[in-house]
């Protein structure tokens, strides 16, 4: 297998400001909610790491830049992070310390010939917004968010040309609010989708904000659509696939993309009552201002069977009362995640993009590879030989460069992870880095061979 990678085809990678920053400079009132849920439960991240030192990003970034130099990465992709881009969140005065801190990393990655994309939230939602008006379930906060974005773009908007409102805008909610196995564990369905409607809000308000400002550029959002997969060809299994999709992927896809929520959705929420507030003025907002262009997360496929037994009446309603998971026998796995390794998803995802959604342009902004014990592949000079990740990358991108062919508007793929970083809970314990992170007080940085082999690719634009 010999493939070209287009010229322009973005090789980068990515990660986010809480998982690589840390707390030096931050201000005891500048928690994020994933700060607070590591103070308030840290017994649940592995072996007690978290945010709090994370790689120190917010004072090794140049070493880290270095080495995306020395790479040749086109892309990095990282947040700014809203807990600590301001002092006060409501009258929106910055936090200068930290707002020079984001020039200073994107000045750098300009001077080493990277072009950064920026995410206005990846979880950073400020704990003073959630405990003061319940985070995203309030529309005081869609319209803070909005404020913030219009802050950033000013600011630094003459260099950054591509932005994304949310990375996984689903993510928070769903692990907290509807299966409650997060910090502050409560269960609320309609909650959920409250928080999923305002930040398609959201994103809609800020794409107005962006596009009648005339900022150069572009906007929008990165998301986790997940490849769903029925067990079968039973209508019973392609219906479970369905409404999971409904649910989880089309609740954003649709209204983000096309203008607006799916029809057998609404009615299912409906039915359900956890229909989520809104106004017409709203959903017309969100019908006038589709993203500009897509990032996607892509690191499994779901598959999916018809659920076997019936839902007990006497718990909150979950979509899962629809579906069951389906474990395929004999599927690859990355045991240490957990997750199936099944390459093809990329061109499915590729494919279902150009037919279902107008072949929006849009990249892979992370698909990754975490792996437990990487010392165990380190040789005499300390250097990961990580030839799984080698691998992993290659299949991916080899069905990435088909779509291409096929016609698909995928512009780039975006490693996750530049360097290793904290993972929620998991914290470091699966490392997915292209740079090494020893978790001493100096976090010190070294080269794995899958960032020697990326350079290669990156030089040669020949995929092997
Ligand atoms: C993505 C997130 O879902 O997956 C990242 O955007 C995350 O923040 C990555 O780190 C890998 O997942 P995990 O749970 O292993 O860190």
């Amino acid at each position: 297998m010999v493939q070209n990678i287009p010229k322009d085809f973005i090789l980068g990678a990515a990660s986010s400001a809480w998982q690589t920053e840390g707390w030096v400079g931050k201000k005891e009132t500048q928690d994020s909610f994933l700060d607070s849920w590591f103070k308030n439960e840290s017994f649940v991240w592995h072996e007690g790491r978290g945010p709090d030192v994370a790689t120190n990003f917010y004072e090794k970034y140049p070493e880290d830049i270095a080495h995306m130099k020395e790479i040749g990465l086109t892309h990095y992709r990282t947040s700014i992070n809203w807990s600590r881009f301001f002092i006060d969140y409501e009258k929106g005065i910055v936090d200068e310390e930290y707002a020079d801190h984001i020039d200073r990393v994107i000045d750098e990655l300009f001077n080493a010939g990277i072009e950064p994309m920026l995410c206005l939230e990846h979880y950073e939602v400020p704990t003073y917004l959630m405990d003061k008006y319940g985070g995203w379930a309030s529309k005081k906060v869609v319209e803070l968010f909005v404020d913030y974005a219009q802050i950033a773009f000013d600011r630094y908007g003459d260099r950054v040309k591509q932005w994304f409102t949310f990375n996984e805008p689903i993510v928070i909610q769903t692990r907290v609010y509807l299966d409650a196995i997060r910090w502050p564990h409560e269960q609320n369905t309609k909650k959920w989708m409250q928080w999923n409607h305002h930040k398609v809000l959201a994103t809609a308000k800020v794409v107005q904000v962006f596009h009648e400002g005339g900022y150069e550029g572009r906007i929008g959002v990165v998301l986790n659509p997940e490849v769903t997969y029925p067990r079968s060809s039973s209508p019973a299994d392609k219906k479970a696939a369905e409404i999971y999709d409904l649910f989880f992927n089309r609740v954003y896809l649709d209204p983000l993309v096309k203008g607006s929520y799916p029809s057998e959705l609404v009615q299912l929420l409906e039915h359900h009552q956890i229909m989520f507030d809104h106004t017409e003025e709203e959903l017309e907002i969100i019908r006038q201002n589709p993203v500009d262009f897509l990032g996607i997360n892509l690191y499994f496929p779901k598959r999916l069977k018809a659920p076997r037994y019936e839902w007990n009446k006497d718990t909150p309603f979950h979509p899962e009362m629809y579906y069951e998971n389906f474990e395929l026998p004999g599927r690859r796995m990355n045991k240490s995640r957990g997750w199936e390794i099944y390459p093809e998803l990329m061109f499915d995802m590729a494919m279902r993009i150009k037919d279902e959604y107008h072949n929006i342009p849009w990249l892979i902004t992370e698909n990754g590879m975490g792996i437990e014990g990487e010392e165990r592949f380190q040789d005499d000079n300390g250097q990961v030989q990580d030839d799984y990740r080698i691998d992993f990358i290659r299949m991916h991108l080899n069905q990435l460069l088909k779509a291409v062919e096929a016609g698909s508007s995928c512009e780039g793929y975006m490693l996750w992870a530049f360097t290793d970083c904290v993972s929620p809970m998991n914290a470091f314990k699966n490392r997915y880095g292209l740079v090494r992170i020893e978790l001493d007080d100096e976090r010190t940085r070294s080269l794995k061979k899958s960032g020697e082999w990326y350079k290669q690719i990156i030089q040669e634009r020949i995929l092997k």
